[in-house]
């Protein structure tokens, strides 16, 4: 059985991680004058700049070695061609196809499955032409003002984050608002302040049988129903992305309003679905479409470009330096763009729910990293948050800055600003500060900041739907880089289902005096059990809930 961690490279990387221990970073620049021209590449509306990372030309090459000795060309070549990649859920991973705008069948189980993408494509166009023209019309015959999208993890971070990166291309006569947490509050704002009449809901699941979602769902039914319509009206109101019809119907909503899409498609992977219906309705279908032809232009050089040049190839690889050699358990992503600022968010789904495991695709358990702790905010607030730790804390925490290049009008001063602090803050990291440049004398200086702190800047020529699909296209293929290298399956996500399980164990018990939880579960239900009567209607959000991860009741653990 191959050991990674036992490979001739493995080790080599090793050895290298002890032999440049105490380099510095800016040295490499002064030993080399070309440093910025060999390390850093465009990929259409992309420019990514690795020079300020802490690696020699030796690491780089034996780290691209480390790929070339992986199975990383055969498995992106399965995954793009429909193999069952994603082995313990038995499905291929065909998030590519989505946005595949080549020709040729696609297979999935012997069947093409470019015609029923395409058909799917088209019922968004008709749908989202329709709203924003205003012929589709609510129950009273006034056209759709405010869409809200209810949906939680991938049915929800993609959109939202895509919605409000590319707000200056938002229809103007409509609001977009999302509803994802079972927190109550969460709904009661975003309802607050909206008319029924002309309010369209876009319930978005791909199992139909996430608790948060359908307790909002229902929750936003009924206050349509108490506050405006019929039950013959929810109709014109609500609409589903789901894979799944039948529960869907079963809500209420109409066959011809059900946007569906296929078990293939991974929630964190699926904004390019019909989960991406609030970014078509936002933008334009011909937006949505420039969306998805950034993430295709992304896929052919994932597919093509040797990896030496290959941009998620090589985040990946860097990463992957970081994570297993110099030992970084984090990677901050901080966008120096308002806009994006709800990327750091998506990312850390995207990153921490595909790599966050500790078992190899044979089900073996792993002896080294994988999947880092993702984390970020925007700068340039993130200088008066957490850069402080950054640049003199104890830890080792690499960056990824991200930035685009072309000023919105009017605010040119400000976005020179926003790009030299960047710049600013890079530079930083990687140079500190000379003894008593801030402090003074020969005394221990606490005011020096140590630098050679990695950093990678990515620039986008500027926030377009076509560059914002590459930009995720090139996260969604890093993060497969690395789930190969560590082979592990990035497209499961049996940690979650746990939770869930035991959230409707628990919601079960809320009137029960059960001795099936720890002691201290039990006092806790106590307690929540004083303040409360649970609500009339049937825990979570009815019975199409119990679907997938609704399990007997656990047996309690033998002491
Ligand atoms: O977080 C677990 C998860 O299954 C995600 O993978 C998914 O994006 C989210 O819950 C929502 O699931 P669904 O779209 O089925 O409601």
């Amino acid at each position: 059985m191959f050991q990674l961690t036992r490979s001739v490279t493995w080790q080599a990387l090793k050895e290298l991680q002890k032999t440049t221990a105490d380099d510095r970073i800016s040295d490499y620049f002064a030993g080399d004058p070309d440093r910025f021209d060999k390390m850093s590449l465009r990929v259409g509306g992309l420019f990514l700049d690795y020079s300020k990372q802490p690696v020699s030309d030796e690491v780089l090459e034996t780290l691209i070695e480390l790929a070339e000795h992986s199975a990383l060309v055969q498995r992106r070549a399965q995954m793009f061609s429909g193999d069952i990649i994603n082995v313990t859920e038995d499905r291929p991973v065909l998030h590519t196809a989505l946005r595949n705008l080549g020709e040729g069948p696609l297979k999935v189980d012997g069947k093409d499955v470019m015609p029923e993408i395409q058909r799917t494509r088209e019922q968004i166009k008709q749908f989202s032409e329709a709203v924003r023209i205003g012929e589709w019309k609510g129950f009273d015959g006034r056209r759709i003002k405010a869409v809200v999208n209810i949906g939680i993890g991938g049915s929800d971070l993609g959109p939202n984050m895509a919605c409000r990166a590319l707000l200056k291309y938002r229809h103007p006569e409509l609001s977009f608002h999302f509803v994802s947490n079972v927190d109550g509050a969460h709904i009661q704002k975003v309802l607050s302040g909206l008319d029924p009449a002309t309010t369209l809901f876009i319930v978005s699941t791909k199992t139909f049988s996430t608790q948060e979602t359908l307790l909002n769902a229902h929750t936003a039914r009924r206050w349509f129903l108490d506050n405006a319509g019929e039950d013959a009206d929810v109709g014109a109101h609500f609409i589903a992305a789901s894979t799944n019809k039948a529960a869907a119907m079963a809500f209420g909503i109409r066959e011809e309003n059900v946007f569906e899409f296929w078990a293939w498609v991974g929630g964190r992977y699926s904004m390019w679905s019909s989960i991406g219906l609030p970014i078509a309705l936002s933008i334009g279908f011909e937006g949505f479409m420039e969306l998805l032809e950034g993430a295709y232009e992304m896929d052919q050089h994932f597919l093509s470009a040797p990896f030496a040049e290959n941009m998620p190839v090589l985040m990946a690889l860097i990463g992957i330096w970081h994570i297993n050699f110099q030992g970084a358990e984090t990677q901050a992503i901080v966008p120096y763009d308002q806009a994006l600022h709800q990327l750091p968010a998506f990312l850390q789904q995207l990153d921490m729910e595909s790599n966050g495991k500790s078992v190899d695709i044979f089900g073996h358990p792993v002896d080294y990293k994988t999947g880092p702790i993702v984390w970020g905010q925007t700068g340039s607030n993130g200088q008066h948050a957490f850069f402080q730790l950054l640049h003199q804390g104890t830890r080792y925490v690499p960056i990824d800055f991200i930035a685009s290049l072309k000023p919105e009008p009017g605010v040119e001063d400000h976005h020179f600003a926003l790009l030299t602090n960047m710049l600013a803050q890079a530079n930083a990291f990687m140079e500190g500060s000379l003894k008593g440049e801030e402090g003074s004398g020969s005394r221990p200086d606490p005011y020096s900041c140590p630098g050679n702190r990695p950093s990678s800047v990515l620039l986008l020529d500027e926030l377009t739907p076509r560059n914002l699909g590459a930009l995720i296209a090139l996260y969604e293929h890093k993060v497969f880089v690395q789930g190969v290298i560590w082979n592990i399956n990035s497209f499961d996500q049996w940690g979650v289902q746990l939770g869930k399980r035991i959230a409707g164990e628990i919601s079960e018990h809320i009137d029960a005096r059960s001795q099936d939880f720890d002691a201290s579960t039990q006092r806790l239900l106590a307690l929540v059990r004083g303040h409360f009567t649970p609500p009339d209607r049937e825990p979570n959000g009815g019975k199409e809930a119990k679907g997938e991860g609704a399990r007997p009741r656990r047996k309690k653990r033998q002491a």
